[in-house]
């Protein structure tokens, strides 16, 4: 596993790269795509993990199979099963050989209301279905215009990682992702990016006291092959969540280069 390899002899994380491919592709496109990924991924170097849509979800694990590459899920439902029409399970996700699972990101806390409460909830049952939560947070652009950008991200991480009942697996994917730069093309400055970093690593410290320097935190919103590696080199930053550019093979094993190289 991603701590196994990195945990053991250092408490540095990883680099990790995760691609969010939200609402595209059909299942033969999903399949090429990822099929074209293990071949162009420096997977000997760092930590990768693609987030297909749910009904492509097979075709994407049958195709990465033997490679490295591990396969997220964008969303999942916090219960084990039952009449929750139209919602996914995490134990069906995990007995698929799905690895990871998108929790909180603002496409559903903005789109879907998707509230810290219902983000704490998620992550709980992934821990327990055997998922490693990459969970997301970040502030509105108004917010941030406020100074509050610390003071959300902070809360936001608290609320997700409330459940009275953790357990001690510790292996946990933060990203950070300003709302205003996810598809805009607009990115902090890394002093920005950093200093959110710092208020994430702080959270993490109270609740996971020294073990939680592993857990990595990435950056989100509009990384391109172009802009990954000034994001990445933002001190703080252990990697990256790329939505737009991760569609494209030959700009997203671009970001995963310049993450390897950080
Ligand atoms: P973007 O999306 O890279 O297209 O800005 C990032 C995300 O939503 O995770």
């Amino acid at each position: 596993s991603r701590l196994g390899r990195c945990a053991v002899t250092s408490n540095e994380p990883r680099p990790f790269v995760v691609g969010n491919w939200k609402m595209n592709l059909t299942e033969a496109a999903a399949a090429a795509l990822a099929r074209a990924l293990v071949d162009r991924l420096p997977l000997d170097r760092i930590d990768v993990a693609i987030a297909p849509p749910f009904p492509c979800l097979r075709a994407v694990i049958d195709a990465v199979t033997g490679s490295p590459l591990a396969v997220a899920a964008q969303n999942m439902h916090w219960e084990p099963q039952g009449a929750f029409t139209g919602e996914v399970a995490a134990p069906l996700l995990s007995a698929m050989g799905v690895r990871y699972v998108i929790v909180g990101h603002s496409e559903r806390r903005n789109l879907f209301g998707e509230t810290d409460a219902i983000v704490c909830k998620k992550v709980g049952a992934a821990r327990r279905h055997g998922l490693i939560p990459i969970i997301c947070v970040g502030e509105h652009e108004g917010e941030r215009d406020r100074g509050r950008t610390r003071e959300i991200v902070a809360a936001q991480i608290r609320a997700a990682l409330a459940d009275p009942a953790p357990d001690p697996v510790l292996e946990t994917v933060i990203a950070y992702e300003p709302v205003w730069a996810i598809g805009t093309g607009r990115t902090p400055v890394a002093t920005e990016i950093t200093a959110a970093h710092g208020a994430i690593r702080a959270e993490l410290d109270l609740y996971f006291g020294a073990a939680g320097a592993s857990i990595p935190i990435l950056y989100g919103g509009s990384v391109t092959a172009a802009t990954a590696a000034a994001l990445l080199r933002a001190p703080g930053v252990n990697g990256a969540l790329v939505g737009g550019a991760s569609l494209d093979a030959g700009s997203f094993a671009a970001i995963a280069v310049a993450a390897a190289a950080c």
